[in-house]
């Protein structure tokens, strides 16, 4: 995908100059645009995803906006795959080699397959929980082991709307709550370490182009569209300035939170998922006459003419 060259900032312009942040799945999608952000306001990136390639061109075409723009903080890529605990060992390691500390961490990697939870086999479940729960996992621990123990530092990570369950996508679904839950403990074990860690979630109708290819068709969007109460679908850009917001001194009193990042969606009514007809829950009942369970019956008003009480 092009890079969209980011010219403006709601932030500060040196809000993290100096700062080194990690970002897993930096090179794609909402992780390039949070990668994008935190590079404009100063900070030093380390990208990080299982693909080398697309880490190298990302990597490459984010130098050369730098160099551009003038700027002199820098952006670096190791290739990573969260689910194996070297990897992210080395990652934690590596970045402290080239940068010398870690300041954030935004575990953003993730992936999952839409289908129905009968259809899911046993291999891919995992896949999806080891990538989304126990990779965010490693990072957070890692990075809490190698660094942000003895000296603090901001974690996000980026979760999904799976508030009232998450059809066709179980599988990420109970991962991503899950993340939530563990965010939840992490930060209160690691307050006193001066970490705070939060999580951010974005809904479906924030359109990339690497979520629509991903799912194959941008049909999905426009159906999307009709469930957001801004009547909208959401920007790359919407979810990286709530990532900044809760890494920046703005956050200091924050943690343990969720931001949902969905322009009303889950308050809404409409269902993003339609329950087929059917009759098969039928009800519990001492009646024998089942046809006329859930009719409802005259009843007679009751007036009190002295109160109870
Ligand atoms: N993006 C999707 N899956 C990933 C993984 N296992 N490691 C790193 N980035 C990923």
């Amino acid at each position: 995908t092009k890079l969209t060259k980011l010219v403006s900032s709601v932030f500060r312009k040196e809000l993290f100059q100096s700062k080194v942040a990690i970002v897993s799945g930096g090179a794609t999608g909402i992780g390039k645009g949070i990668t994008q952000e935190l590079l404009y306001l100063g900070c030093n990136v380390m990208i990080a995803s299982r693909k080398e390639e697309r880490l190298e061109s990302s990597c490459k075409e984010l130098k050369e906006w730098l160099k551009e723009a003038k700027q002199d903080n820098q952006v670096e890529y190791l290739k990573c795959n969260i689910r194996n605990e070297d990897d992210v060992k080395n990652l934690i390691s590596g970045t402290l080699k080239t940068f010398g500390k870690i300041d954030y961490l935004v575990n953003n990697s993730g992936g999952q397959f839409l289908s129905k939870a009968e259809n899911i086999s046993l291999k891919g479940w995992n896949a999806v929980i080891e990538t989304n729960l126990t990779g965010t996992f490693l990072m957070c621990r890692e990075a809490y082991i190698q660094w942000m123990r003895d000296n603090g530092g901001a974690i996000v990570n980026i979760i999904a709307d799976m508030w009232k369950g998450f059809p066709l996508m179980s599988h990420t679904g109970a991962a991503r709550s899950a993340v939530d839950n563990l965010t939840k403990t992490l930060s209160l074990e690691w307050v006193h370490s001066g970490v705070r860690i939060n999580s951010v979630a974005p809904g479906s109708s924030i359109y990339s182009e690497t979520a629509a290819a991903n799912y194959g068709n941008v049909k999905i969007f426009d159906q999307v569209k009709s469930t957001v109460p801004m009547h909208r679908l959401g920007t790359v850009e919407e979810v990286a300035a709530a990532v900044c917001f809760l890494l920046s001194p703005a956050a200091a009193f924050i943690t343990g939170e969720s931001i949902q990042v969905d322009g009303g969606q889950t308050l809404y009514i409409t269902p993003n998922y339609e329950v087929p007809e059917h009759s098969s829950c039928p009800a519990y009942t001492w009646q024998k006459d089942l046809d006329t369970v859930g009719e409802v019956k005259d009843i007679p008003a009751v007036t009190h003419t002295k109160s109870k009480l």
